[in-house]
């Protein structure tokens, strides 16, 4: 069985993390999301409502689960049984930051390898941080996020939908 872990911060999760769950969904008999716990950057939401949030958003594919974890990917990745770990490259500017935390994995862990995909262009530009900017504001996020995801963080910082 070929398992794999997909982590991130997933502060919201994005139509981009959708994309790329579900194409790596189809690449591995397994999928495990696994977000971020333990995270220097405060999130805006807890690991269990992140956890909620793409539960809600990968209902349709039977062969992906959702885990928060802590301490360091690759132990998780271990835990797991996942022998690759799967991330989206967006545009040249990831590329460093990327190569650096694969290069690093594989030195601790080389027995798991780290894939990555290249994000659907529609959501090239996309990230949480842009959403969350963007809702703040009180700008339209509909289009970057779930509905489920767009009403909570529309909760969060207080603002009614248009
Ligand atoms: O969505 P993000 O914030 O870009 O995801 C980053 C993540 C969660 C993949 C990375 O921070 C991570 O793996 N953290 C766990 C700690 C760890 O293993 N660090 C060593 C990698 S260099």
């Amino acid at each position: 069985m070929r398992i794999a872990v997909y982590p991130g911060s997933f502060d919201p999760v994005t139509l981009g993390h959708i994309d790329i769950i579900s194409r790596s969904s189809r690449l591995f008999d397994k999928l495990i999301v696994g977000v971020l716990n333990n995270s220097s950057k405060i999130p805006l939401f807890s690991a269990q409502e992140r956890v909620n949030m793409i539960e809600d958003a990968v209902r349709e594919y039977p062969n992906v689960e959702v885990q928060s974890f802590d301490g360091l990917l690759v132990d998780f990745a271990r835990m797991s049984h996942a022998t690759a770990v799967v991330r989206g490259l967006r545009a040249v500017t990831d590329f460093e930051y990327e190569l650096q935390m694969s290069q690093t994995n594989h030195i601790i862990a080389p027995d798991i390898d780290t894939i990555f995909l290249t994000t659907n262009l529609n959501y090239a530009y996309l990230s949480s941080s842009v959403v969350k900017e963007v809702a703040r504001y009180g700008g339209d996020i509909s289009k970057f996020v779930t509905t489920l995801v767009r009403d909570k963080v529309l909760d969060k910082y207080n603002i009614t939908a248009k």
